[in-house]
């Protein structure tokens, strides 16, 4: 018999990952509970409540069909046979561990509703991302009352990236699942490989045990956030010394050992994980003594700060060293394109910064905007919001790009040179526009680790 799936948690990972599991496996009654009631009303309505490339057009083939949004948990987890948990895991905000250590808070919530409902065994598996050796905890949690049941905990941790979860789901590098070496735990692992079997080839299903699989998470995260920050120190090192920092991430990128992809320098990484996952990974090296390991991958989120306090720097740098009453137009608020998530995004914190030296700040995003409000709302009228991007550059002094929204490519710039004031500023922070042909409109163009294209050096 196919087994029931439960997945407690319908955020960005819970969502996306059980309307794919139903979609591949329509056998399979797949079921998604949340505490938040406006968020199941969203999932059971036409406007999702997150934004993901064919995320809608699944959902709508597979929801009422074996896809279903609810919000009677302990209904759900009784009648549940494999239950996943995908509750947030933010970076604690008080007491001991504040600012870096994991709160387990949801989680630890997560796992004594399971007690309470559960009347049968069940495999729960970890796709929150969780610190080392948290199954153990959620296994003593589960195990505590007088109950019978038993709960074989497994550790699937989840790498899809916002803006492409789908297709990552679809076709992921690898499904990790970590188990207990013991018969009961190998057979909780074989039930979901078999799972993911459906569509995923055998080979890229990689079975460890449930240490390693909970490790390999936020290792897997703290090297892409490496990369980052390396490329993102030498673009210092390139705007210093004139080298370009596109040319030296293409050279580096080619030698087979270091690869291409997640070398691109801009204004920093955001998102809600990265940086968490990080602290989180220095805050288990500080528990277990390994202050040189902690330290290490500190200086990763250190180098993230600094670039976005550099980028405002070279921005007031740029502009006379006054933005003071300047209006400054800034395209793009989300964390990346294609998601209208503004977690962490750089964005916010520079237009934090710039706030604070009284620039002007009109924030336009195709996508993120609603959260942008949110995000900045305790700016008043220090900060203004217009969809679109032509308007919000009327009268502005400069433009700058926090996000790569591939529409940015084809915007008419010399309209918005036309309507600007002047001299012109344009600030890519995700060094992706043409710039020759920028500065060619007129701009003063300033990029992340290039050597500024001036009109002004000239016009004196
Ligand atoms: P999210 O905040 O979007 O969603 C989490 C959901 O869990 C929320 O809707 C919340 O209401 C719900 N929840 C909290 N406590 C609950 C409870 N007791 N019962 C029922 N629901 C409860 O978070 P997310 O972005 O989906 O991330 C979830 C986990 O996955 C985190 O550990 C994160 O690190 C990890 N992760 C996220 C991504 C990503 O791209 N966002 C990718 C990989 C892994
Ligand atoms: C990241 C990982 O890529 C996923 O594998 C992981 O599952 C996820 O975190 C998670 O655990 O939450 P995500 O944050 O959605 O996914 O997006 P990324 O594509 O990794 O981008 C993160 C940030 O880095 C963005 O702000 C992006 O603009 C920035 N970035 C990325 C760069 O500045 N340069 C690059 O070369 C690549």
């Amino acid at each position: 018999m196919k087994r029931n799936i439960l997945c407690i948690g319908a955020g960005y990972v819970g969502g996306p990952t059980m309307a794919m599991i139903a979609r591949q496996c329509p056998d399979r009654r797949v079921t998604v509970v949340d505490i938040n009631e406006a968020r199941i009303r969203a999932w059971n309505s036409d406007a999702l409540p997150i934004y993901e490339p064919g995320l809608d057009e699944v959902v709508k083939t597979c929801r009422g069909r074996n896809l279903f949004f609810t919000t009677e948990i302990g209904r759900a987890i009784a009648e549940a046979d494999i239950i996943f948990v995908s509750v947030n895991t933010p970076t604690k905000t008080f007491g001991a561990g504040a600012g870096a250590a994991a709160d387990l808070q949801y989680w630890e919530k997560t796992a004594r509703l399971i007690v309470e409902h559960a009347t049968a065994d069940k495999i729960v598996v970890e796709k929150s991302t969780l610190p080392v050796r948290t199954a153990a905890a959620m296994s003593r949690i589960l195990h505590a009352g007088p109950s019978a049941v038993h709960f074989e905990v497994l550790s699937n941790p989840e790498f899809l990236a916002e803006g492409t979860a789908m297709a990552d789901l679809a076709r992921p590098d690898r499904v990790l699942i970590g188990g207990a070496e013991t018969p009961s735990g190998q057979a909780a692992v074989a039930e979901l490989v078999s799972l993911y079997a459906a569509w995923v080839p055998r080979e890229r299903i990689l079975t460890t045990n449930v240490w390693s699989s909970e490790l390999s998470k936020l290792a897997a995260n703290a090297f892409l956030a490496q990369r980052i920050s390396s490329i993102n120190a030498l673009s210092a090192l390139c705007e210093a010394t004139e080298a370009n920092v596109t040319e030296v991430a293409r050279a580096i990128g080619m030698d087979a050992r270091i690869g291409p992809r997640f070398l691109q320098a801009g204004v920093g990484f955001g998102g809600s994980c990265f940086k968490k996952d990080i602290l989180n990974l220095v805050y288990l090296c500080e528990t277990y003594g390994l202050t040189e390991v902690a330290d290490y991958w500190r200086q990763v989120v250190h180098i993230n700060d600094y670039q976005q306090k550099r980028f405002v720097a070279a921005m007031v740098r740029a502009m006379f060293n006054t933005v003071a009453d300047k209006r400054i137009a800034v395209l793009g608020f989300a964390f990346k394109a294609d998601t209208g998530d503004t977690r962490e995004s750089p964005a916010i914190r520079i237009v934090r910064l710039l706030a604070d030296e009284h620039a002007r700040v009109v924030v336009s995003d195709p996508r993120a905007l609603d959260n942008a409000r949110r995000d900045l709302a305790d700016l008043g009228d220090r900060v203004a919001f217009d969809a679109d991007p032509y308007a919000a550059a009327i009268q502005a002094d400069a433009v700058a790009v926090l996000t790569d929204w591939r529409e940015y490519l084809s915007l008419d710039f010399g309209r918005i040179y036309r309507g600007m004031r002047h001299p012109s500023f344009l600030f890519d922070g995700r060094n992706f526009l043409d710039h020759r042909a920028l500065f060619d409109l007129g701009f003063n163009v300033q990029a992340i680790g290039r050597t500024p294209l001036s009109h002004l050096d000239t016009e004196t």
